[in-house]
């Protein structure tokens, strides 16, 4: 018997770019047992040493700490563990020279999570029904954009401009500037950098560029 599934329950359920991604990876090692692939996985595709070491002690500092039972037996504060919030605001202020507070910081469980919320929180329709678009200023991105909007006509992806260097045989996406367009309809901006799958990473100068569309559309409306 099919499940009685809702709009969103259906949408949750169909293959998105991510869930195609693990499929197709699952099933060809599955396919294919004993074969000697190198796995470049889904978005991770090595354990670094030290990284994996920076865990095992941490994890080992919280076992030992008198902090252990707060932490994985409590529920916490919904913006997220204090000490990490306050370890989070001191090192960006220390690196950049900024002034967060503690207000400015969200610690979510991964940025798949979080730009779902963001991406709904800005992107789809409005109270008085207008519908904000989210937009990709350049195509192709990351695979897990293709199903973050509740609303799937309200996601929108540019072509890129292709730089062509024959001779290095080398080419880069850029965003195209004539076409891009930011304006009141625009709820958010999404971009991977450097992109995952492409590599590609958008310039500074194309970084600004896009804010300095987004600030002049916030100024206008
Ligand atoms: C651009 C991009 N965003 C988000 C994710 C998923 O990140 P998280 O594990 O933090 O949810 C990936 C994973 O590969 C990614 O490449």
């Amino acid at each position: 018997m099919e499940p009685a599934l809702s709009q969103f329950g259906v949408q949750m359920s169909s293959l998105t770019g991510v869930r195609a991604i693990m499929k197709d990876i699952i099933d060809t090692l599955r396919a294919s047992p004993g074969q000697d692939f190198i796995n470049l996985s889904a978005g991770n595709p090595v354990i670094l040493p030290e990284v994996e070491q920076l865990w095992r002690q941490s994890t080992q500092q919280l076992l030992a700490s008198p902090d252990y039972g707060e932490v994985v037996c409590r529920y916490g504060a919904s913006q997220g563990y204090q000490p990490l919030v306050e370890a989070v605001i001191a090192d960006f202020n220390r690196r950049y020279g900024w002034q967060l507070c503690d207000r400015q910081i969200l610690i979510t469980p991964g940025s798949q999570a979080l730009y779902f919320l963001a991406a709904n929180a800005f992107g789809g329709y409005k109270a008085d029904g207008q519908l904000q678009k989210i937009v990709l200023p350049l195509s192709p991105d990351y695979t897990g954009y293709g199903g973050v909007s509740l609303f799937s006509e309200s996601l929108l992806a540019y072509q890129p401009k292709l730089e062509i260097n024959e001779a290095a045989h080398r080419f880069k996406y850029r965003p195209n500037f004539d076409q891009l367009k930011i304006d009141s309809s625009t709820g958010c901006i999404l971009f991977s950098r450097p992109c995952n799958p492409t590599g590609n990473v958008l310039s500074d100068a194309e970084v600004k560029q896009i804010a300095a569309l987004a600030a002049l559309t916030i100024y206008q409306s």
